[in-house]
């Protein structure tokens, strides 16, 4: 089978990270709580579910708090968003270093992120924001760690974006073919 005749589940196969959200479409509690039992049931290493969330509704304190710690670039489109999530990992617990830990609050947002592409939702992730900003505003212990903000909405009108960031909306989205990342027998050796 090609490659390019393969149909992907459509909550994958959907999934984009838009920077337009619809101003006028809020997320409903329900929805939201749909979102955080994604990413709950998330598999993590020796079951340790180092993954928090701190949600900030658009209008509330927090959704400021968090707008307030992105990266200009971010949050010139961001802040607009119904839904931020400060997504925050724990690197040391009761057993010491839990060096799975990023890849395990990865795992369940990558839940949360599919359960939302089910409910027309979208996601978009940014590692663009200051880690210390929200570690100090939201109080978050040391061994705790801030990875990412992860902004939620309905889609909106991409018109309402600078124009650079329009060009960037409607670029071709681009990934490695299959050969650079799988492998099979040795390291670089193509599928049989
Ligand atoms: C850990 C992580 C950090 C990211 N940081 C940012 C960011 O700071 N700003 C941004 O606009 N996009 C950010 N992105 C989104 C990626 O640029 C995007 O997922 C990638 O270009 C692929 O596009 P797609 O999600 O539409 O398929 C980030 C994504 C991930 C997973």
């Amino acid at each position: 089978m090609k490659v390019s005749e393969i149909k992907l589940e459509p909550t994958i196969a959907n999934r984009r990270s838009p920077r337009a959200f619809d101003p006028d479409r809020g997320i409903s509690k329900d929805t939201i709580i749909h979102l955080l039992e994604a990413a709950r049931w998330a598999p993590s290493s020796s079951n340790s579910q180092p993954w928090r969330f701190i949600l900030g509704q658009k209008g509330d304190e927090t959704h400021q708090k968090i707008a307030a710690s992105l990266s200009e670039g971010n949050r010139i489109w961001a802040e607009n968003a119904p839904l931020l999530i400060l997504a925050v990992t724990q690197e040391e617990g009761e057993r010491g270093i839990q060096r799975y830990a990023w890849h395990d609050l990865g795992l369940a947002t990558a839940q949360m992120i599919v359960q939302a592409s089910a409910m027309d939702l979208y996601a978009h992730v940014m590692a663009g924001f200051s880690k210390d900003q929200a570690q100090a505003a939201f109080d978050i212990p040391d061994e705790y760690a801030p990875l990412t903000v992860i902004a939620f909405g309905y889609l909106g009108d991409i018109s309402g974006l600078p124009e650079k960031l329009q060009e960037r909306e409607s670029a071709p989205r681009i990934r490695k073919p299959l050969e650079e990342i799988a492998f099979q027998g040795s390291w670089e050796e193509p599928l049989a």
